[in-house]
């Protein structure tokens, strides 16, 4: 087998491609062949040691693939060589080959494509379990998504709609913006020349919005929330801008509002039946056309790299796929 093994987390430029022995399948495991992998912003994160996570070194990235059985641990008896299978959770898939517990994979319903398939669990999880779940959005409600055209942004687009919602997308370009409108957002607000704000309130008629979906924190943060609606819920997704941003609390009390902390890997750890039943609701939502990965581009596995560098400036939109033959 091959793979990226980082064993010097100063960023993906240490990053290096190696050909290791075929890993056995330990007891409770399986291997996959991976056919496709796919990038989350902390898979950038942890090669650059600054995720909450640091593997002892050395290690190889990629925390969600998709690909066949290969081979199957003493124990597994509810999936054999030849199952077409999703894996999120561990480590390894920036490789050809990659050994995971059985149970931290899912059996691929007919019709999902393997590019599809790597792109999903994690960003249309996070966004059902935000959205859904800890927002308890409704049908009619109005919901501004940051960071709209990136992963977790594209997946909240069409969650919210499907869910019956009204979706403001902001992005920081023309460009995005107009995937947002494709993939079905009412608005959008373009926040690299518009002032956030004030498009806020001339969109929703000085209300503001009942939900705000945020992966980009920063100073994007504070405005947003002074124009939250009342009873308005604020979704704490992630900081892609880098800083950590602090709300004054007054805010939320003059607002009636929460401030709704999400974060999907321990949701799916701690209420593994939940996340489940969340995941076959997807499903059905992908098998019915409702919702679907937006790929940005699928580059072979060798090009790691070059996928990490758009990534980190911030060219992504929707999902970076790396394919092996
Ligand atoms: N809470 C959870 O359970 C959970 C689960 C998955 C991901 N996340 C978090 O959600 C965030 C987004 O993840 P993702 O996989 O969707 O990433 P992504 O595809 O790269 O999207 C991130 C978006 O953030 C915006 N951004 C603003 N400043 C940026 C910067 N300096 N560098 C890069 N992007 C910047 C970009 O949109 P514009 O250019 O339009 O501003 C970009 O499209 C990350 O912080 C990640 O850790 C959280």
């Amino acid at each position: 087998m091959h793979a990226w093994i980082c064993d010097n987390p100063i960023g993906p430029e240490a990053l290096a491609w190696k050909e290791l022995p075929t890993p056995e399948p330990k007891a409770g495991e399986v291997r996959v062949a991976i056919r496709a992998a796919s990038l989350n912003f902390p898979d950038l994160l942890i090669v650059q040691n600054k995720y909450q996570m640091k593997p002892p070194l050395p290690f190889v990235p990629g925390s969600e693939y998709a690909g066949v059985i290969d081979a199957v641990g003493d124990g597994v008896a509810h999936l054999k060589p030849g199952d077409a299978v999703a894996a999120f959770g561990g480590m390894g898939g920036f490789a050809t080959h990659a050994c995971i517990n059985a149970h931290q994979v899912l059996p691929l319903p007919p019709g999902f494509t393997f590019e599809d398939a790597a792109a999903f669990i994690c960003t249309y999880g996070t966004s059902h379990h935000a959205l859904i779940d800890r927002a308890e959005l409704k049908a009619g409600e109005t919901v501004l998504v940051l960071g709209a055209a990136g992963g977790v942004g594209t997946a909240a687009i069409q969650i919210a709609k499907a869910a019956g919602a009204r979706v403001i997308a902001a992005a920081s370009s023309e460009e995005k913006c107009a995937l947002c409108r494709d993939l079905g957002a009412d608005a959008t607000i373009n926040y690299g020349s518009a002032n956030l704000r004030d498009e806020i309130k001339a969109l929703t008629g000085g209300k503001g919005p009942d939900v705000v979906y945020d992966p980009v924190g920063g100073d994007l943060a504070e405005p947003v929330f002074r124009s939250i609606a009342w009873r308005g819920r604020y979704l704490v997704i992630g900081f892609a801008q880098g800083s950590i941003p602090a709300l004054p609390l007054n805010l939320a009390l003059l607002k009636g509002a929460s401030i709704v902390g999400v974060f999907w890997g321990d949701f799916a750890r701690r209420e593994p039946q939940r996340s489940a039943q969340a995941l076959g609701e997807l499903a059905q939502w992908y098998a019915q056309g409702r919702i679907k990965p937006v790929i940005d581009q699928a580059l072979p596995m060798r090009e790691l790299p070059q996928a990490f560098a758009r990534m980190g400036s911030r060219q992504v939109r929707g999902k970076l796929v790396l394919t092996n033959d």
